[in-house]
């Protein structure tokens, strides 16, 4: 990452907390352009605003709780007010892959729980058809092997997740597959394609789950709405 795109990501971040009022119940997304999001709403918590907020993975609730900001969960909480996320690609119909930081599958339940849905991003996540980064889709361990031959006869190419030298294994204590599919040219139709194999616990396919999308480059950030 260079140092612009991380100071992007951050313009992008503290111009979504704009849309946070006081009294909301918060879904606060995973990744890197997140923490600079987590880290502006502790300091606006730190001033008294009266937020709650229900994290999408542990190394968000990691931060949420550094940067004090008050955390709840489904128990107490039916609708969120506002859920804001990173993405790995953004598709000119708002449509996303995520994933890249392995938490997919409670990022989703989390923003489709909310009222509201904003995405955060630098620039370069703007594409004009997805697939270019590896759609991450989310298994269980058992049979994984097989999970992911069919996942290639739908014309992907498969690769286990692993981090320093070991197995990936999600927050779920599932297994994530990296699947390159040269393009994706209808997303909704993969999605469902995917979500109907034996295995499969969840896709990074976000579809139709975005209200807004605020980008930042060069010129500062932009809010685009749908
Ligand atoms: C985490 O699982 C992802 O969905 C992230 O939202 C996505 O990878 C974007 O991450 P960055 O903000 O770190 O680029």
């Amino acid at each position: 990452m260079t140092e612009n795109q991380d100071l992007y990501k951050k313009a992008a971040a503290e111009q979504a907390v704009e849309y946070v009022e006081d009294g909301m119940v918060l879904g606060l997304g995973s990744g890197t352009t997140v923490y600079w999001l987590l880290k502006r709403l502790g300091e606006l918590v730190d001033q008294g605003l009266n937020i709650k907020g229900i994290p999408s993975s542990l190394r968000t609730a990691g931060w949420a709780k550094e940067f004090g900001i008050p955390l709840t969960d489904f128990s107490e909480v039916e609708t969120l007010d506002l859920a804001i996320d990173g993405a790995d690609e953004i598709d000119p119909a708002f449509q996303l892959t995520k994933g890249g930081g392995g938490s997919l599958v409670r990022e989703k339940l989390v923003n489709a729980h909310a009222k509201q849905v904003i995405i955060i991003a630098d620039q370069s996540k703007m594409v004009d058809r997805l697939g270019k980064f590896p759609l991450p889709v989310e298994v269980l361990q058992f049979a994984w092997q097989r999970t992911a031959d069919k996942i290639e006869a739908l014309g992907a190419k498969p690769v286990l997740r692993e981090r320093d030298g070991e197995v990936f294994v999600s927050n779920n204590g599932n297994y994530i597959l990296d699947c390159a599919f040269e393009s994706i040219e209808d997303p909704r139709a993969l999605h469902n394609q995917l979500k109907l194999l034996l295995g499969v616990v969840e896709t990074g396919l976000f579809i139709d789950m975005t209200d807004k999308v605020i980008l930042a480059g060069p010129d500062g950030a932009q809010v685009i709405n749908k």
